[in-house]
């Protein structure tokens, strides 16, 4: 059996198709690989690891049905037209769970340097800005006691809460379509409407999956109905977020801060003015990037395709076949 990958990936995952006997081709140029150039090498292989950003799309699936799974290296399965793939019965699975620590922290992360103006300080001292002290400039915002809003209480979420409360007892509201009784109970978080979470959040944070009924919802009507000192912060996908919608609202101080590890689109290009904000934090979508958490993800699309290779049920599937 042989599987084709689209990156080179951590050890883990190799180490287990390896040690299994399965040949494992990665794809090692520094560039991404054009839908042809996918559907040309997948072709010659039995499983596809996807870690690039290319689109599994009905024309993909349809030249590839031989393939006996195609495993993401992400949780996040919106790349995948999962109703095509189940058309065409090719299964196809992600990595829950490992990543949400990892994810979570980055939020964590973004809401501190955010609160602290740090990326902005950061900059000052690359100018050379660091001599004259004055007491009143720049300065941040306390996170103590404060409310935070989750958008999409799961996983990811749920841990983000959890270092919320511990680290700045912050009060947790958060929106989703079910109760998560299991937060409500650890971490006394209440369920709210998405008008309260919009209207009672100091920090309002993104973990929602990215489908057509959570595109662009954080829009301009959206913004102004947060807290002119509210941070908003999106680790999930970037298109959740209307980006001309977010700098305006920034610009004229609707909301007060933003921290993004996705932005709309990705790549930012350089010159996007968010880049310049003292409010604002950026990452290059490093959500799940520790060894550790890689590592994880690696082992467990290996997993996965060890289990389509010897006819045994996916661990994780986002097909349904
Ligand atoms: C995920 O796992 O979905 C990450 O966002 C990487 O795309």
């Amino acid at each position: 059996m042989k599987v084709f990958v689209t990156r080179v990936i951590p050890p883990d995952g190799l180490e287990l198709l390896q040690r299994a006997g399965i040949s494992v081709t990665q794809w090692t140029e520094k560039r991404g690989l054009s839908p042809a150039e996918l559907i040309a090498h997948c072709r010659q292989y039995d499983a596809l690891l996807l870690a690039s950003d290319n689109h599994i799309d009905r024309t993909f699936l349809e030249q590839c049905r031989h393939l006996k799974v195609i495993a993401l290296l992400s949780v996040g399965y919106d790349k995948v037209d999962v109703a095509a793939a189940n058309e065409l019965r090719v299964p196809v699975t992600n990595t829950p769970g490992v990543l949400s620590a990892a994810t979570a922290d980055t939020a964590f992360l973004l809401m501190m340097s955010v609160a602290r103006k740090a990326f902005f300080h950061y900059r000052r001292i690359l100018r050379g800005e660091w001599g004259f002290s004055e007491p009143t400039a720049n300065l941040g915002v306390d996170l103590e006691g404060k409310t935070l809003g989750v958008w999409g209480l799961g996983n990811i979420g749920h841990v983000m809460a959890k270092r919320c409360v511990s680290a700045f007892n912050m009060k947790v509201i958060y929106h989703n379509r079910g109760r998560n009784e299991a937060a409500e109970k650890e971490l006394g978080a209440v369920r709210v409407s998405f008008e309260e979470l919009l209207a009672q959040s100091d920090v309002l944070t993104v973990h929602t999956a990215l489908t057509p009924q959570t595109t662009g919802v954080f829009n301009k009507a959206v913004f102004e109905q947060m807290k002119p000192s509210a941070i908003f912060i999106n680790t999930a996908r970037g298109a959740i977020h209307n980006e001309a919608d977010l700098i305006a609202a920034l610009q004229q101080g609707v909301i007060w801060g933003a921290g993004l590890d996705v932005t709309n689109p990705e790549p930012m290009q350089p010159d996007n003015p968010l880049l310049d904000m003292p409010t604002v934090a950026v990452l290059p979508h490093i959500g799940s990037a520790t060894e550790e958490t890689r590592n994880a993800m690696s082992a467990m699309a290996a997993k996965n395709i060890l289990a389509a290779f010897k006819g045994d049920p996916l661990p994780n599937p986002v097909t349904s076949l």
